[in-house]
């Protein structure tokens, strides 16, 4: 058991020494934040994996602070420096041929390794400072909601961490787009804060995963993710639907609540609400928050559905996970 430290970027050669020293540290980005640990020591590796209850099999993104860096763990093609280029610092993650370098324990074992060059000042800051490349799962206990603020860590990794530091709320708020470059068509692994209408634009032939996943492609799809511990967590694409099934849900004595973007309040009645913005920028930014507080209060989430373009795609890709896929 640790006495969890948390505090702000006058920690930051605290939380350096302890990465040297083969420690965990969660530490903000501008997406969520994440777990770090330095990528080139497998056991400090493997106390991420403890830590979070996270399958050894699922691989972890390695952070570092620039192209050069990235260079010495994967083999960067042409397609990637030009995405890099264009996005990062940023929420992108490519999938790439990884180099020897990178310990088996960070991957899952297999061949290519996520990277990602995080647009937020402390993370930089600490792969800077710690000398050595970050590698970082989102700092939720395996299963939860991603963290987007330092107190969210806090509740989880209490225990079992040394030290947060804390850089406030995450801008983006959803996880990055996980891109593999490893594939003969370039694949989105996973939707994120780089929209595939962005990424279109500098690689024309870029392609959102479809079917089914092959374990080696992205081995944490098999795994669910992003569910609130609530009794029920459900999707609404109808109000007068999602009013009904609310109301149904009051009359046997339960708690529920309807998650809602700002144009919705009004239609809604006087029923229990959570806002969480009208733009998709806001609503990535609200949600695993809003996930966050409401189950702490309530026995049925009610998440209205959203869109399937820009943003708001990459948000309802985790609702479906959270739901289960679960529609009234
Ligand atoms: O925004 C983010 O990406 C955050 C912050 C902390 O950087 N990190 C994050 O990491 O969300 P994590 O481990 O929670 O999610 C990474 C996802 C997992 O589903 C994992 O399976 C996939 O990326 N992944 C990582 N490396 C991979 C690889 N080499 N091939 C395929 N999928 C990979
Ligand atoms: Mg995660």
């Amino acid at each position: 058991m640790y006495e969890t430290k948390i505090g702000g970027i006058e920690l930051i050669n605290e939380a350096s020494d302890l990465i040297k020293s083969g420690e965990v540290v969660a530490f903000p980005t501008e997406t969520v934040y994440g777990l770090g640990a330095n990528a080139l020591d497998k056991n400090a590796v493997k106390k991420i994996f403890i830590a979070k209850n996270r399958p050894s099999d699922n691989p972890l993104i390695v952070h570092v602070a620039n192209i050069e860096q990235a260079k010495r763990f994967a083999y960067v093609n042409k397609d990637a420096k030009n995405l890099f280029d264009k996005f990062s610092p940023g929420p992108l993650t490519i999938v790439l041929p990884k180099k020897s370098i990178v310990p088996a324990e960070v991957t899952g074992d297999i061949q290519t390794v996520g990277i990602r060059i995080p647009d937020n000042k402390i993370a930089l800051e600490l792969i800077r400072i710690s000398d050595c490349p970050l590698a970082a799962p989102s700092a939720n206990t395996s299963k939860k909601v991603s963290p987007t603020t330092a107190q969210h860590v806090l509740d989880d990794m209490n225990g079992k961490i040394p030290l947060i530091l804390d850089g406030g709320e995450c801008k983006v708020g959803i996880e990055s787009t996980v891109l593999s470059l490893a594939e003969e068509i370039p694949t989105i692994l996973r939707p994120g804060g780089i929209t595939i209408e962005m990424l279109t634009e500098v690689l024309p032939r870029v392609k959102n995963h479809t079917g089914e996943i092959k374990v080696a492609q992205a081995p944490g799809m098999k795994y669910k993710h992003y569910a609130p511990t609530v009794e029920e967590c459900i999707m609404f694409d109808d109000i007068s639907n999602g009013t009904k099934y609310y109301d149904n849900v009051i009359s046997k004595g339960k708690k529920a609540i309807m998650v809602v973007t700002t144009d919705t309040i009004s239609k809604i009645g006087k029923r229990n609400f959570a806002d969480v913005g009208n733009s998709g920028e806001d609503v990535a930014h609200n949600v695993f928050r809003v996930l966050r507080e409401c189950e702490k209060k309530y026995d049925c989430i009610l998440i209205q559905k959203l869109p399937s373009t820009g943003i708001y795609a990459s948000v309802m890709n985790r609702l479906t996970k959270s739901t289960s896929d679960k529609t009234v």
